[in-house]
């Protein structure tokens, strides 16, 4: 058991949840508690880890998922952890408050969490000055850390006018961002998700692939689209080959779910929202499947849902991922986490003879 499950664990479990969410975040921009939790790994253990991928290098694969530091005020701490990367938002372009509280559910007998957050964002031009300054703690970092810009739409703003909002985020945003992800799979914002629609999605995709360009001519932002787990086979397919003549250069899947598969926690159970954790492993696990069949190991998939241990990040790498984040499992497992990921994956990467990790990528799909 670690310092995390035995001590800090059953204090913020005592909390109300998104009490216990700030409390965190808070803690997390000290440099001190940054400076405790800095972890250096011996470079022969992770050996396997690098990729380039679209262009950017990736100390490893492991990143922290959207919604954990939607203000971006944490950056220095999620490096220190030893995160390949970070994807701070989702980012509206106004700031607004997100939906009332209680919005945050824990289902501890599930190793799961419900939230309809709603996109509480202080806005554009609030995450860019958030980040600003945490770059300037840059010193604080050990690693050379990927960050990633989730961006959404305003509750107000309808969908005929979406990609105004996507596009005021990337004019403010565009300096900080490694790669840009279009979130149209969010649950809690209404009709959002109606964006994926095939024709929808490719005209809002094709107007911020075309910003992104115009706003930075010299130093290319990749486009990623995030999706939701929720939609048909043959309409996830038709969403991501949308995404893909619009410009999109990768996926992200996927984002929460709205469906309640059997769960163990109780009254919680009942929330409405995103579920997350250990019950969405299997859906995301066969989307990330379904995708790699489709496109093969051109168009990078950074696999997202349900990821605890090692086991499981290898196996999301075997089933077509070639990037892969966490959130709930970070909120269970603590901290250490991302260690255990790393040195667990690369010591499966070398028991099956690979030197590589792109090498493993998709092995498991016909
Ligand atoms: C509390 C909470 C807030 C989230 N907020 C966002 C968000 O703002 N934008 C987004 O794209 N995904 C958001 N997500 C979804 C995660 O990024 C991720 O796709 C999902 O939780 C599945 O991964 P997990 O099982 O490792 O948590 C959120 C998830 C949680 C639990």
């Amino acid at each position: 058991m670690s310092v995390y499950t035995r001590a800090l664990r059953p204090a913020l479990f005592a909390l109300e949840a998104e009490r216990a969410h700030e409390l965190t975040i808070a803690a997390l921009q000290r440099p001190s508690v940054v400076s405790a939790l800095r972890w250096r790994p011996d470079a022969r253990t992770v050996a396997r880890l690098p990729q380039n991928v679209l262009g950017l290098d990736f100390v490893n694969p492991v990143g922290l998922a959207a919604g954990l530091d939607k203000q971006g005020t944490a950056v220095p701490a999620w490096a220190a952890l030893g995160f390949g990367f970070a994807e701070i938002g989702t980012v509206t372009p106004t700031p607004q408050p997100g939906n009332p509280k209680p919005r945050l559910f824990r289902l501890r007998a599930d190793r799961a969490i419900i939230n309809r957050f709603g996109f509480n964002s202080e806005g554009a031009d609030g995450v860019a000055r958030n980040m600003a300054a945490t770059i300037r703690l840059k010193s604080d970092t050990t690693t050379p850390m990927r960050i990633g810009i989730n961006i959404g739409k305003n509750k107000d703003t309808p969908n005929e006018r979406a990609a105004e909002d996507y596009v005021r985020s990337i004019d403010v945003l565009h300096p900080h961002a490694g790669y840009f992800a279009i979130n149209v799979s969010s649950p809690n914002t209404a009709g959002l998700r109606d964006l994926q629609e095939r024709h929808t999605l490719r005209t809002l995709v094709e107007r911020v692939v075309g910003r992104v360009r115009e706003q930075s001519p010299t130093r290319t932002i990749p486009v990623l689209v995030k999706i939701s787990p929720d939609m048909t086979d043959g309409d996830l397919l038709r969403s991501v080959d949308a995404a893909l003549e619009g410009g999109a250069v990768g996926i992200i899947a996927t984002n929460t779910t709205v469906a309640r598969p059997a769960l163990r926690s109780g009254r919680a159970t009942a929330e409405a929202g995103g579920l997350s954790g250990a019950p969405l492993k299997a859906t995301a696990n066969s989307v990330c499947q379904l995708l790699f069949r489709h496109l093969g190991k051109g168009v990078p998939i950074v696999g997202v849902g349900g990821i605890f241990s090692a086991d499981d990040a290898y196996e999301r790498i075997r089933s077509g991922a070639t990037l892969i984040q966490v959130y709930t499992s970070l909120v269970y497992e603590g901290p250490g986490l991302v260690r255990k990921l790393l040195t667990g994956l690369d010591g499966r990467l070398a028991n099956d003879g690979f030197t590589q990790i792109d090498e493993a990528i998709g092995v498991d799909v016909q």
